[in-house]
Protein backbone atom coordinates (compact mmCIF):
# COMPACT_ATOMS: atom_id res chain seq x y z
CA UNK A 1 0.00 0.00 0.00
CA UNK A 2 0.72 3.79 -0.50
CA UNK A 3 2.68 5.86 1.62
CA UNK A 4 2.46 9.92 2.01
CA UNK A 5 5.49 11.57 -0.10
CA UNK A 6 5.38 13.58 3.47
CA UNK A 7 6.30 10.57 5.47
CA UNK A 8 8.85 9.51 2.87
CA UNK A 9 11.07 12.40 3.41
CA UNK A 10 10.85 12.54 6.89
CA UNK A 11 14.06 11.02 8.25
CA UNK A 12 14.71 9.65 11.81
CA UNK A 13 16.23 12.13 14.19
CA UNK A 14 19.46 12.02 14.58
CA UNK A 15 19.67 11.66 18.31
CA UNK A 16 17.36 8.30 17.34
CA UNK A 17 19.34 6.66 14.58
CA UNK A 18 21.86 4.81 16.73
CA UNK A 19 19.03 2.76 18.67
CA UNK A 20 19.14 -0.02 16.99
CA UNK A 21 22.84 -0.56 17.66
CA UNK A 22 22.41 0.35 21.28
CA UNK A 23 19.74 -2.16 21.28
CA UNK A 24 22.16 -4.75 20.28
CA UNK A 25 25.06 -3.89 22.75
CA UNK A 26 22.60 -3.93 25.88
CA UNK A 27 21.26 -7.35 24.25
CA UNK A 28 25.33 -8.67 24.34
CA UNK A 29 25.46 -7.33 27.89
CA UNK A 30 27.04 -3.88 27.74
CA UNK A 31 25.98 -0.83 30.03
CA UNK A 32 25.59 2.15 27.84
CA UNK A 33 26.46 5.56 29.27
CA UNK A 34 23.48 7.58 27.74
CA UNK A 35 25.51 11.40 26.19
CA UNK A 36 23.06 11.55 23.40
CA UNK A 37 19.52 12.47 24.88
CA UNK A 38 19.07 15.89 26.66
CA UNK A 39 16.95 14.74 29.35
CA UNK A 40 17.25 16.12 32.85
CA UNK A 41 17.90 13.24 35.70
CA UNK A 42 17.03 15.48 38.37
CA UNK A 43 14.04 15.01 40.06
CA UNK A 44 10.48 16.42 39.60
CA UNK A 45 9.61 19.13 42.25
CA UNK A 46 7.26 17.61 44.69
CA UNK A 47 4.58 20.03 43.96
CA UNK A 48 4.01 18.37 40.75
CA UNK A 49 3.23 14.97 42.27
CA UNK A 50 0.93 16.06 44.77
CA UNK A 51 -1.64 17.15 42.00
CA UNK A 52 -1.81 13.24 41.32
CA UNK A 53 -1.96 12.04 45.12
CA UNK A 54 -4.78 14.83 45.87
CA UNK A 55 -7.09 13.74 42.95
CA UNK A 56 -10.59 13.35 43.11
CA UNK A 57 -11.63 10.04 41.37
CA UNK A 58 -14.58 10.54 38.47
CA UNK A 59 -14.27 11.44 34.40
CA UNK A 60 -11.78 13.05 32.99
CA UNK A 61 -13.23 15.91 31.20
CA UNK A 62 -10.72 17.29 28.05
CA UNK A 63 -8.67 20.46 29.51
CA UNK A 64 -9.76 23.60 27.14
CA UNK A 65 -8.20 23.73 23.74
CA UNK A 66 -6.11 26.68 24.57
CA UNK A 67 -5.09 25.36 27.86
CA UNK A 68 -5.94 25.13 31.49
CA UNK A 69 -6.74 28.13 32.81
CA UNK A 70 -4.69 27.93 35.89
CA UNK A 71 -1.66 27.12 33.96
CA UNK A 72 -1.83 29.93 31.54
CA UNK A 73 -2.20 31.94 34.90
CA UNK A 74 0.95 30.57 35.92
CA UNK A 75 3.18 30.38 32.77
CA UNK A 76 2.11 34.22 32.34
CA UNK A 77 3.23 34.91 36.37
CA UNK A 78 6.48 33.53 35.24
CA UNK A 79 7.04 35.52 32.32
CA UNK A 80 6.22 38.67 33.98
CA UNK A 81 8.47 37.83 36.50
CA UNK A 82 11.24 37.45 33.82
CA UNK A 83 10.46 40.92 32.57
CA UNK A 84 8.44 39.49 29.70
CA UNK A 85 5.02 40.85 29.32
CA UNK A 86 2.25 37.88 28.56
CA UNK A 87 -1.09 37.76 29.41
CA UNK A 88 -2.65 34.50 29.83
CA UNK A 89 -4.69 34.69 26.39
CA UNK A 90 -1.44 35.63 24.40
CA UNK A 91 -0.45 31.54 25.63
CA UNK A 92 -1.60 28.90 24.07
CA UNK A 93 -0.76 25.12 25.97
CA UNK A 94 0.85 22.68 23.59
CA UNK A 95 2.11 19.44 24.03
CA UNK A 96 5.50 20.11 24.76
CA UNK A 97 7.32 22.29 22.85
CA UNK A 98 7.22 20.20 19.85
CA UNK A 99 3.56 20.28 19.38
CA UNK A 100 4.27 24.47 19.77
CA UNK A 101 7.00 24.22 17.48
CA UNK A 102 4.72 22.28 14.75
CA UNK A 103 1.61 24.38 15.26
CA UNK A 104 3.93 27.58 14.75
CA UNK A 105 4.99 26.58 11.21
CA UNK A 106 1.67 24.85 10.10
CA UNK A 107 0.31 28.82 11.01
CA UNK A 108 2.73 30.80 9.45
CA UNK A 109 4.94 28.69 6.60
CA UNK A 110 3.67 27.50 2.79
CA UNK A 111 5.34 24.88 1.22
CA UNK A 112 8.31 25.75 -0.09
CA UNK A 113 9.09 28.55 2.14
CA UNK A 114 12.24 28.92 3.43
CA UNK A 115 12.90 29.44 7.50
CA UNK A 116 16.13 30.71 8.69
CA UNK A 117 18.22 29.36 11.63
CA UNK A 118 21.73 28.83 12.24
CA UNK A 119 23.59 26.01 11.13
CA UNK A 120 23.79 23.65 13.65
CA UNK A 121 20.49 23.82 15.06
CA UNK A 122 18.36 21.40 16.72
CA UNK A 123 17.62 18.11 14.83
CA UNK A 124 14.10 17.48 15.01
CA UNK A 125 13.71 21.51 13.31
CA UNK A 126 14.29 19.95 10.63
CA UNK A 127 12.27 16.72 10.86
CA UNK A 128 9.44 19.33 11.80
CA UNK A 129 10.29 21.00 7.92
CA UNK A 130 10.48 17.74 6.38
CA UNK A 131 6.86 17.34 7.16
CA UNK A 132 6.04 20.57 6.09
CA UNK A 133 8.20 21.23 3.12
CA UNK A 134 9.65 24.13 4.55
CA UNK A 135 13.17 24.49 3.46
CA UNK A 136 16.08 25.63 5.88
CA UNK A 137 18.60 28.55 5.21
CA UNK A 138 21.05 28.19 7.84
CA UNK A 139 23.15 31.08 8.96
CA UNK A 140 27.29 29.36 9.91
CA UNK A 141 28.08 29.53 13.62
CA UNK A 142 31.42 29.36 14.59
CA UNK A 143 32.50 26.34 16.56
CA UNK A 144 36.05 28.44 17.58
CA UNK A 145 33.76 30.97 18.81
CA UNK A 146 31.75 28.99 20.80
CA UNK A 147 29.13 28.61 18.16
CA UNK A 148 28.22 32.59 18.57
CA UNK A 149 25.70 34.62 15.84
CA UNK A 150 27.81 36.18 13.52
CA UNK A 151 27.75 39.77 12.05
CA UNK A 152 24.52 40.77 10.90
CA UNK A 153 25.74 40.88 7.44
CA UNK A 154 26.83 37.32 7.25
CA UNK A 155 22.48 36.72 8.63
CA UNK A 156 21.10 38.77 6.16
CA UNK A 157 23.02 37.43 3.10
CA UNK A 158 20.81 34.01 3.81
CA UNK A 159 17.51 35.79 3.79
CA UNK A 160 15.27 34.50 0.97
CA UNK A 161 12.44 36.12 -1.18
CA UNK A 162 10.96 33.09 0.47
CA UNK A 163 12.02 33.19 3.97
CA UNK A 164 9.41 33.32 6.73
CA UNK A 165 10.78 33.32 9.66
CA UNK A 166 14.25 32.89 12.23
CA UNK A 167 13.77 30.30 14.15
CA UNK A 168 16.52 29.67 17.14
CA UNK A 169 17.31 27.60 20.68
CA UNK A 170 18.65 30.29 23.33
CA UNK A 171 20.56 28.32 25.44
CA UNK A 172 21.37 27.01 21.94
CA UNK A 173 20.65 22.90 21.76
CA UNK A 174 23.27 21.22 20.31
CA UNK A 175 25.97 23.81 21.29
CA UNK A 176 25.60 24.62 24.44
CA UNK A 177 26.04 28.71 23.15
CA UNK A 178 24.33 31.13 25.01
CA UNK A 179 23.85 34.37 23.17
CA UNK A 180 24.61 37.91 24.24
CA UNK A 181 21.96 40.53 23.80
CA UNK A 182 24.33 42.45 21.07
CA UNK A 183 23.71 39.10 19.60
CA UNK A 184 20.20 38.57 19.57
CA UNK A 185 19.83 42.01 18.90
CA UNK A 186 21.71 41.53 15.15
CA UNK A 187 18.40 38.75 14.88
CA UNK A 188 15.83 41.41 15.61
CA UNK A 189 17.57 44.21 13.33
CA UNK A 190 17.51 41.04 10.38
CA UNK A 191 13.81 40.08 11.40
CA UNK A 192 12.42 43.58 11.59
CA UNK A 193 14.03 44.83 8.00
CA UNK A 194 13.23 41.83 6.25
CA UNK A 195 9.49 41.71 8.32
CA UNK A 196 10.03 37.85 9.36
CA UNK A 197 8.84 36.33 12.54
CA UNK A 198 11.31 35.51 15.34
CA UNK A 199 10.65 31.89 17.02
CA UNK A 200 12.15 31.99 19.74
CA UNK A 201 12.44 28.43 21.58
CA UNK A 202 13.72 29.09 24.99
CA UNK A 203 12.76 25.67 26.73
CA UNK A 204 16.67 26.01 28.53
CA UNK A 205 16.07 29.42 29.92
CA UNK A 206 17.12 28.27 33.42
CA UNK A 207 20.12 26.47 31.93
CA UNK A 208 23.00 29.44 32.48
CA UNK A 209 26.47 29.35 33.54
CA UNK A 210 29.22 31.42 35.32
CA UNK A 211 26.35 34.10 36.39
CA UNK A 212 26.07 35.19 32.61
CA UNK A 213 22.72 37.63 32.13
CA UNK A 214 20.17 36.08 29.53
CA UNK A 215 17.81 37.87 27.43
CA UNK A 216 15.00 36.57 26.43
CA UNK A 217 13.39 37.53 22.90
CA UNK A 218 10.49 38.49 25.16
CA UNK A 219 12.30 41.57 27.06
CA UNK A 220 13.39 43.31 23.48
CA UNK A 221 10.83 46.14 22.65
CA UNK A 222 9.19 46.92 19.30
CA UNK A 223 9.17 43.38 17.91
CA UNK A 224 5.61 42.35 19.19
CA UNK A 225 4.09 41.42 16.30
CA UNK A 226 7.61 39.47 15.03
CA UNK A 227 8.09 37.47 18.20
CA UNK A 228 6.98 33.76 18.91
CA UNK A 229 8.04 32.90 21.90
CA UNK A 230 8.06 28.79 21.88
CA UNK A 231 8.65 26.89 25.69
CA UNK A 232 8.19 24.28 27.56
CA UNK A 233 8.49 21.98 31.07
CA UNK A 234 10.67 19.12 29.95
CA UNK A 235 13.83 20.86 30.72
CA UNK A 236 12.85 23.34 33.31
CA UNK A 237 11.41 21.00 35.70
CA UNK A 238 13.05 17.95 34.54
CA UNK A 239 9.36 16.62 32.94
CA UNK A 240 9.76 15.33 30.03
CA UNK A 241 7.38 12.84 30.19
CA UNK A 242 4.53 15.21 31.34
CA UNK A 243 4.51 16.78 27.56
CA UNK A 244 3.53 20.60 28.75
CA UNK A 245 4.43 23.49 26.48
CA UNK A 246 3.68 26.50 25.20
CA UNK A 247 3.39 28.72 22.42
CA UNK A 248 3.46 32.68 22.97
CA UNK A 249 2.67 36.07 21.19
CA UNK A 250 1.18 39.02 20.65
CA UNK A 251 0.11 38.66 17.35
CA UNK A 252 -3.47 38.36 17.39
CA UNK A 253 -3.37 36.87 14.06
CA UNK A 254 -1.13 34.08 14.57
CA UNK A 255 -2.82 33.61 17.85
CA UNK A 256 -6.16 33.07 15.99
CA UNK A 257 -4.18 30.05 13.59
CA UNK A 258 -2.77 28.50 16.68
CA UNK A 259 -5.96 28.77 18.65
CA UNK A 260 -7.64 27.10 15.26
CA UNK A 261 -4.86 24.31 15.41
CA UNK A 262 -5.51 23.14 19.51
CA UNK A 263 -9.32 22.85 18.58
CA UNK A 264 -8.48 20.63 16.22
CA UNK A 265 -6.47 18.17 18.11
CA UNK A 266 -8.97 19.44 21.07
CA UNK A 267 -6.92 19.33 23.99
CA UNK A 268 -3.63 18.84 26.51
CA UNK A 269 -3.67 16.20 28.67
CA UNK A 270 -6.26 17.97 31.97
CA UNK A 271 -4.07 16.03 34.59
CA UNK A 272 -0.23 17.40 33.50
CA UNK A 273 -1.16 20.70 32.91
CA UNK A 274 -2.87 21.09 36.78
CA UNK A 275 0.14 19.82 38.22
CA UNK A 276 2.86 21.83 35.85
CA UNK A 277 0.66 25.01 36.57
CA UNK A 278 2.02 24.32 40.65
CA UNK A 279 5.33 23.93 39.07
CA UNK A 280 5.50 27.44 37.98
CA UNK A 281 4.68 28.49 42.31
CA UNK A 282 7.79 27.14 43.42
CA UNK A 283 10.82 28.72 45.04
CA UNK A 284 13.72 30.20 43.05
CA UNK A 285 16.15 28.09 45.44
CA UNK A 286 14.99 25.34 42.85
CA UNK A 287 16.68 26.54 40.12
CA UNK A 288 19.69 27.64 41.48
CA UNK A 289 20.07 24.13 42.69
CA UNK A 290 19.77 22.67 39.01
CA UNK A 291 21.86 24.71 37.70
CA UNK A 292 25.10 24.59 40.09
CA UNK A 293 24.40 21.00 39.73
CA UNK A 294 24.28 21.08 36.28
CA UNK A 295 27.29 23.72 36.47
CA UNK A 296 29.64 21.80 38.11
CA UNK A 297 28.87 18.79 35.36
CA UNK A 298 29.55 21.31 32.90
CA UNK A 299 32.88 21.87 34.17
CA UNK A 300 33.93 18.48 34.82
CA UNK A 301 32.30 17.03 31.27
CA UNK A 302 35.10 20.47 29.72
CA UNK A 303 37.62 19.70 31.66
CA UNK A 304 37.84 15.75 30.48
CA UNK A 305 37.32 16.64 27.07
CA UNK A 306 40.14 19.31 26.70
CA UNK A 307 42.08 16.54 28.33
CA UNK A 308 41.25 14.11 25.47
CA UNK A 309 44.16 14.12 22.83
CA UNK A 310 42.85 15.76 19.92
CA UNK A 311 39.48 16.36 20.79
CA UNK A 312 38.97 20.69 20.62
CA UNK A 313 35.90 22.05 22.34
CA UNK A 314 34.75 25.36 23.67
CA UNK A 315 33.23 25.42 26.99
CA UNK A 316 29.39 25.77 26.70
CA UNK A 317 27.82 28.56 28.49
CA UNK A 318 24.45 27.14 28.49
CA UNK A 319 21.69 24.34 28.73
CA UNK A 320 23.52 20.99 29.04
CA UNK A 321 25.27 20.18 25.84
CA UNK A 322 28.71 20.04 24.45
CA UNK A 323 29.48 19.88 20.55
CA UNK A 324 33.27 18.92 20.62
CA UNK A 325 35.36 18.28 17.29
CA UNK A 326 36.75 14.42 17.73
CA UNK A 327 39.81 12.74 16.10
CA UNK A 328 38.27 10.63 13.54
CA UNK A 329 37.10 11.27 9.85
CA UNK A 330 33.30 10.28 10.19
CA UNK A 331 31.94 10.26 14.11
CA UNK A 332 29.03 8.48 13.06
CA UNK A 333 31.09 5.00 11.92
CA UNK A 334 32.91 5.71 15.45
CA UNK A 335 29.39 6.05 17.37
CA UNK A 336 28.52 2.65 15.58
CA UNK A 337 31.72 1.51 16.34
CA UNK A 338 32.14 1.81 20.04
CA UNK A 339 28.88 0.80 20.67
CA UNK A 340 29.73 -2.39 18.66
CA UNK A 341 32.84 -3.87 18.79
CA UNK A 342 33.98 -1.85 21.98
CA UNK A 343 33.38 -1.40 25.49
CA UNK A 344 35.99 -0.93 29.16
CA UNK A 345 34.71 -3.84 31.24
CA UNK A 346 31.41 -4.23 29.67
CA UNK A 347 30.37 -0.70 29.25
CA UNK A 348 30.13 1.31 26.76
CA UNK A 349 29.15 5.20 25.82
CA UNK A 350 26.46 6.46 23.06
CA UNK A 351 26.43 9.66 21.99
CA UNK A 352 25.01 11.79 19.06
CA UNK A 353 27.11 12.05 15.37
CA UNK A 354 26.73 15.93 14.86
CA UNK A 355 26.53 15.62 11.25
CA UNK A 356 22.63 15.31 11.82
CA UNK A 357 22.53 18.73 13.60
CA UNK A 358 23.92 20.52 10.18
CA UNK A 359 22.33 21.58 6.80
CA UNK A 360 25.16 20.30 5.26
CA UNK A 361 25.63 16.66 7.31
CA UNK A 362 29.78 16.72 5.83
CA UNK A 363 30.13 20.00 7.94
CA UNK A 364 29.48 17.70 11.46
CA UNK A 365 31.15 14.97 10.34
CA UNK A 366 33.75 15.11 12.89
CA UNK A 367 31.84 16.58 16.11
CA UNK A 368 29.71 14.83 18.29
CA UNK A 369 27.29 16.64 20.37
CA UNK A 370 27.12 15.37 24.16
CA UNK A 371 24.37 15.97 26.89
CA UNK A 372 26.27 15.97 30.09
CA UNK A 373 22.41 14.84 32.06
CA UNK A 374 24.58 12.10 34.14
CA UNK A 375 26.23 12.58 37.31
CA UNK A 376 29.57 13.74 38.23
CA UNK A 377 31.19 9.93 38.35
CA UNK A 378 28.98 8.82 35.01
CA UNK A 379 30.46 11.39 33.28
CA UNK A 380 34.02 10.90 34.40
CA UNK A 381 33.61 7.35 33.46
CA UNK A 382 32.12 7.90 29.97
CA UNK A 383 34.69 10.34 29.19
CA UNK A 384 37.37 7.33 30.06
CA UNK A 385 35.80 5.04 27.97
CA UNK A 386 35.55 7.74 24.87
CA UNK A 387 39.22 8.65 25.35
CA UNK A 388 40.68 4.86 25.12
CA UNK A 389 38.09 3.92 22.49
CA UNK A 390 39.32 7.09 20.55
CA UNK A 391 42.99 5.41 21.19
CA UNK A 392 41.62 1.96 20.39
CA UNK A 393 39.83 3.32 16.87
CA UNK A 394 42.47 5.58 16.06
CA UNK A 395 45.76 2.10 16.00
CA UNK A 396 43.22 -0.24 13.94
C1 LIG B 1 15.76 23.21 21.56
C2 LIG B 1 14.64 22.28 21.85
N1 LIG B 1 13.39 22.65 21.53
C3 LIG B 1 12.35 21.85 21.74
C4 LIG B 1 12.51 20.60 22.31
C5 LIG B 1 11.30 19.74 22.53
O1 LIG B 1 10.92 19.78 23.87
P1 LIG B 1 9.56 19.15 24.42
O2 LIG B 1 9.94 18.00 25.28
O3 LIG B 1 8.97 20.26 25.24
O4 LIG B 1 8.72 18.77 23.28
C6 LIG B 1 13.78 20.17 22.67
C7 LIG B 1 13.99 18.83 23.22
O5 LIG B 1 15.08 18.32 23.35
C8 LIG B 1 14.87 21.03 22.42
O6 LIG B 1 16.12 20.67 22.74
Amino acid sequence: MKLSKRIENVHYSAVRSLSPYADRAVKAGKKIYHLNIGAPDVPVPDEYYETFENLERGPLPYAPSAGMPELREATSKYYKNRNINFEPEDIYITMGASEALMFTFQTIADDGDTVLTTNPFYTNYSTIFEQLDIEISAFPTDPDKGFAIPEEDAIENCVLDNTVAILLSNPTNPTGALYSREEIERIVNVAKRHNLYIVADEVYREFIYDDNDYTSFGEIDGIEENLILIDSISKRFGACGARVGSVASKNKEFLDGINKLCNCRLAAPTIEQLAASKLYGIDKDYFETVNKEYQRRRDVIYEELIAIPGVTVKKPKGAFYVMPKLPVDDTEKFAKWILEEFDVDGETVMFAPASGFFKDAEDGKQMVRIAFVLNEDAIRRSMKILRLGLEAYNSL
